[in-house]
């Protein structure tokens, strides 16, 4: 198994930002965090201290464990000085399959020979993006759940040409940084969660759609119904519309079956810029809010 010192994340956003925080915090890997512009680092920088004076609060982190971990972290605008001694890369840009190829593209020039790299993709194939690297092998999905701080699992998927090393280092990693991995052997649309979760989150935006219910009736019916900590309007304005959108398409397009069909009013809101908490509203206004 390959020993990891130094993790690259790619991307400062509700996931990256998580992760980076994560690999620093609990793993004390040394991370160096990248985005493409300078506000982008500087929220999620931001989101991180905010998490960190959380656990503060709580007393799960003293103010030297917060200091060490935010001087583990090192922000850049820069892919080659993010990747180029990087032992794991871990890539959490929007998901946009010819996005994410672009900067394996640039990955691939400048990482180590044996760094790993893997993606934090909700539904993209595996294998389709591994195709734009010069070494497959060392590919995986490694899907981490939001808020990657407090949710304990990761899954790790296997694209077609994934060495077994490769699956035992992220194994190994994902333990490291105290979560619960599992393997995903096939590496098919959605994985394990996105294939249950996402067309059950669709199918309650069918009911706010055909005026079945309230919305806060919707949540609260499933709240209570099934013990989920959040209902699942709320939660799609955690994860963000335009994300379960991108995971819908995926289904569609992949699985073929029109029962994957994404519901009018999910694109009509994403037109709307109404994507949830992190442009202000969704199907909540989450302004003024923390
Ligand atoms: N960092 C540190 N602590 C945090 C935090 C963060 N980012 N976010 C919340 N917390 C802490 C709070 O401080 C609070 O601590 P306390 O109970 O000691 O006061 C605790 O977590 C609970 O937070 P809140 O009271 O603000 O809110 P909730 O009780 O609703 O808990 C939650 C928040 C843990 C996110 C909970 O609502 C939850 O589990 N929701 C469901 C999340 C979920 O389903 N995620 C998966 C989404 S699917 C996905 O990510 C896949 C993708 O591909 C689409």
């Amino acid at each position: 198994m390959m020993e990891v010192k130094k993790v690259a994340v790619l991307g400062a956003g509700l996931m990256g930002h998580g992760i980076a925080q994560v690999a620093a915090q609990v793993a004390k890997y040394e991370v160096n965090l990248r985005d493409v512009k300078q506000e982008f680092l500087d929220n999620g920088i931001k989101m991180i201290k905010d998490s960190l004076q959380r656990f503060l609060k709580k007393g799960e982190l003293s103010e030297k464990e917060v200091n060490e971990t935010l001087s583990r972290i090192h922000l850049t605008m820069d892919l080659r000085e993010a990747v180029a001694d990087a032992d794991l890369i871990i890539e959490a840009v929007p998901e946009n399959v010819e996005l994410k190829k672009s900067v394996y593209f640039e990955v691939d020039k400048f990482a180590k020979e044996g760094a790993i790299i893997a993606s934090n993709t909700s539904s993209i194939s595996i294998t389709e993006l591994a195709s734009a690297l010069h070494r497959p092998e060392k590919f995986c999905g490694m899907h981490f759940f939001n808020p990657p701080q407090l949710m304990k699992l990761i899954e790790i998927i296997r694209g077609v040409k994934t060495s077994d090393e490769t699956v035992n280092t992220i194994v190994d990693i994902s333990k490291k940084m105290g979560k619960e991995p599992v393997i995903v052997k096939k590496d098919v649309p959605g994985f394990i969660v996105n294939r249950v979760l996402i067309p059950a989150l669709n199918e309650a935006i069918y009911l706010v759609w055909e005026g079945v219910a309230d919305q806060e009736d919707i949540d609260k019916a499933i709240r209570l119904g099934l013990n989920w900590p959040m209902g699942p309007l709320t939660l799609l304005d955690y994860v963000g519309l335009d994300t379960a959108l991108a995971v819908t398409e995926v289904f569609q397009r992949e699985l073929g079956d029109p029962k994957y069909r994404p519901c009018p009013l999910l694109r009509q809101m994403i037109r709307a810029g109404l994507l949830g908490r992190k442009t202000g509203k969704g199907f909540y206004d989450w302004t003024g809010k923390k």
